[in-house]
């Protein structure tokens, strides 16, 4: 059995795509420094799947320690998602955001060659598409032309990992581009729920359906969009952890660095949005128009055919799915908080 090391396997991506790899029979080991994420999510992966799997606490800067997790397990490949995300610190803290996300996928890279891995799947974003690329967004389009210092760090991560694939025939990598995800496992085990106040569209919604947050700032509602409100590609973790299986078993099979975006290749609006979600839950979410936040473009989505015809992937869940599953996943939290609250 093939046996895959999952750095920030604990986090939300990380969490889905353990469960898709344990139920398509590969082992697995999760390193996560815990940072923005809890052991409970990995115990909530084992009871999904019913399988048991090692888990590291450990940071990626922490080189000789990663180096220890190596020489202990017998790693065929790796699914890289550890770093750092959120859009607005990395433009207050960009020296902590290329540290963490770039030096520690050097430090990475440096043990895998050390041990003899050469196989990496990497989490990167449609951010790398930057501002002047006409939409639908292709694997092939320019990029590098990015707005914050977080898009920068997954931008220069994809230069690194095609320059190595292009200096050594033995390196393979995978880059997957996401959209914008969102939704839960339909078990509510896992799923999506910041601490503080959530940057992030769905996570804010799930904060005023559940009466923590008066209302929703719509983010301008003047764009040149259908109704004025921006347009994303979100996309249930779920499908995502099915892509990463597929592009797993293809790294497996290929050469070099390939690129795949994994979105729907559709977009919907803020209200198309907040609209899908109180039908779904049958909660209002009241909302007002804020000005637009700086940094955001008007609209995009991917251009999902590369992935479908190279890796025989496309998303299923639709945005209802997508709201039904987060709305889930927040209420049965909050059910187990309250649970352990009474017990206390
Ligand atoms: N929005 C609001 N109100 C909010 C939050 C968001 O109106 O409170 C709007 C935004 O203006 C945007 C849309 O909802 O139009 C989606 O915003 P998100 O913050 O949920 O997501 P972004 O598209 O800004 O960014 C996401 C990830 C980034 C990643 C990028 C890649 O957060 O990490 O997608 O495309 F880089």
């Amino acid at each position: 059995m093939r046996n895959i090391m999952v750095t920030g396997g604990a986090g939300f991506i990380g969490s889905h795509t353990c469960v898709e790899l344990l139920q398509n029979g590969y082992d697995i080991c999760v390193v996560d420094n815990f940072s923005n994420s809890s052991p409970a999510a990995l115990d909530a992966v084992r009871t999904i799947t019913g399988r048991d799997f090692p888990s590291y606490c450990c940071d990626l800067l922490e080189e000789e320690k990663l180096g220890q997790i190596f020489e202990e397990q017998q790693i065929d490949a790796v699914i890289h998602f550890a770093g750092l995300k959120a859009v607005g610190e990395s433009v207050q803290k960009p020296v902590l955001y290329y540290h963490n996300n770039v030096t520690g996928t050097l430090n990475l890279l440096r043990q895998m060659e050390l041990h003899g891995v050469r196989r990496l799947v990497f989490s990167s974003s449609a951010t790398v598409y930057g501002e002047n690329n006409p939409i639908p967004y292709r694997e092939d389009m320019p990029t590098g032309q990015t707005t914050n210092p977080y898009g920068t760090t997954k931008a220069m991560i994809e230069q690194i990992l095609q320059d190595l694939c292009k200096s050594d025939s033995r390196w393979n990598t995978m880059l997957l581009r996401y959209f914008n995800p969102i939704g839960a496992h339909p078990s509510g085990l896992i799923g999506e729920n910041p601490n503080g106040i959530p940057n992030n569209l769905m996570p804010y919604i799930m904060r005023v359906a559940q009466g923590a947050l008066p209302y929703l700032n719509v983010f301008g509602n003047d764009y040149p969009t259908r109704d004025g409100t921006g347009v994303r590609d979100y996309i249930h973790v779920c499908d995502l952890a099915v892509g990463h299986g597929k592009a797993l078993d293809a790294l497996f099979a290929q050469e070099g660095a390939s690129i795949y975006n994994l979105g729907t290749g559709h977009g919907s609006s803020v209200l198309e949005v907040v609209k899908t979600f109180e039908q779904e839950s049958g909660v209002p979410v009241p909302y007002q128009f804020a000005p637009r936040r700086a940094g955001d473009l008007p609209e995009y989505y991917a251009d999902a055919a590369k992935a479908q015809q190279e890796l025989g992937w496309q998303a299923r869940y639709t945005l209802a799915d997508m709201c039904r599953d987060s709305w889930n996943f927040i209420r049965k939290q909050g059910a187990a908080e309250k649970k352990a609250g009474d017990s206390e």
